[in-house]
């Protein structure tokens, strides 16, 4: 029964007691992305901004990064926000918060490899979702950023159930869930769902994580999960997966969850694919010189 397994997974979460608190920035964040105007978010960041000391030295930090080729780099958090953009600063801002939560010294799964697929698919998420009418851009590069969030939850309470799955995904050139249910019976959907109702995020984010990879049991906010699964599979299709070959290559169209937006948005119909995948790539290049800088390295890419 899936919802007493769930509640298995659940209970295990609920009960580790190195599970991370939520970061005390990142509710307001999310809130203050999923609302106000540009104007008003530009002062509300740098007040959040404000709060963590080792968050503003990062933001700091990037703004003055050959990136972005300045001759005299901002020496004021609102400089840098200014700088850098908005949307990027929030992007830092939240990777900071998580990357506090969750730090990253056992990680089983390269974080690197980890933020480059989570920012790669936020980024293709907004950027699908402006290709639809009347869809929330924002709430979609959310849900894009935090869809995968279990992996964190693996890494930190399952690690070595966790490297068990990486190690079969990588040998066999297996979809990482699919390794994951092999080998442990559970996958990132089930601990990312329990951290996220921890967390207490809005319910259609928590709907994302929890069924990205089966948008089938999705009830509420099946186009939003349906978004997100295509924009992961167009991470993975275009090297910003989870550090290794997968062998069946996705075709999006042929994909359920291309008929269930298709239901709500008819936009999709006349959708030219290749001229989009195409240009995404300039934003996957953006995504890797983003990470590059954040974590000062930049490993292969698959
Ligand atoms: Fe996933
Ligand atoms: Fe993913």
């Amino acid at each position: 029964m899936i919802t007493s397994f769930t509640a298995t997974i659940r209970e295990r979460v609920q009960r580790i007691e190195t599970m991370p608190a939520i970061p005390a920035v990142f509710l307001p964040l999310l809130k203050l992305l999923g609302g106000s105007t540009e104007e008003a978010r530009v002062d509300e960041v740098v007040r959040l901004i404000s709060y963590d000391g080792s968050i503003a030295a990062q933001c700091l930090r990037m703004a003055g990064s050959p990136l972005f080729g300045l001759v005299q780099p901002p020496t004021s958090i609102k400089g840098a926000v200014i700088t850098l953009g908005l949307r990027r600063v929030e992007t830092i801002l939240l990777t900071c918060c998580l990357g506090q939560a969750f730090p990253a010294k056992k990680w089983v799964l390269d974080p690197v490899v980890f933020w480059r697929h989570s920012l790669g698919c936020a980024m293709v998420c907004r950027k699908f979702s402006e290709k639809l009418t009347n869809t929330d851009r924002e709430k979609a590069y959310m849900a894009g950023l935090l869809h995968d969030i279990g992996f964190m939850v693996n890494c930190l309470a399952f690690s070595k159930e966790f490297a068990t799955a990486m190690a079969l995904a990588f040998q066999e050139e297996i979809p990482l869930d699919e390794a994951e249910r092999t080998t442990m019976g559970f996958t990132h959907c089930e601990t990312g769902q329990a951290l996220a109702e921890k967390w207490k995020m809005a319910d259609d984010v928590i709907e994302v994580i929890a069924h990205h990879h089966a948008i089938e049991r999705s009830q509420k906010a099946q186009p939003l999960v349906a978004l997100v699964h295509l924009s992961d599979l167009l991470c993975r299709m275009r090297g910003l997966g989870y550090g290794y070959y997968e062998r069946h290559k996705a075709d999006l169209i042929s994909d359920p969850a291309w008929a269930i937006l298709l239901k709500d948005y008819h936009d999709l119909e006349g959708m030219d694919l290749a001229r989009f995948t195409f240009e995404l790539d300039e934003g996957v290049e953006e995504i890797h010189a983003l990470v590059a800088t954040v974590f000062g390295s930049a490993p292969a890419r698959t």
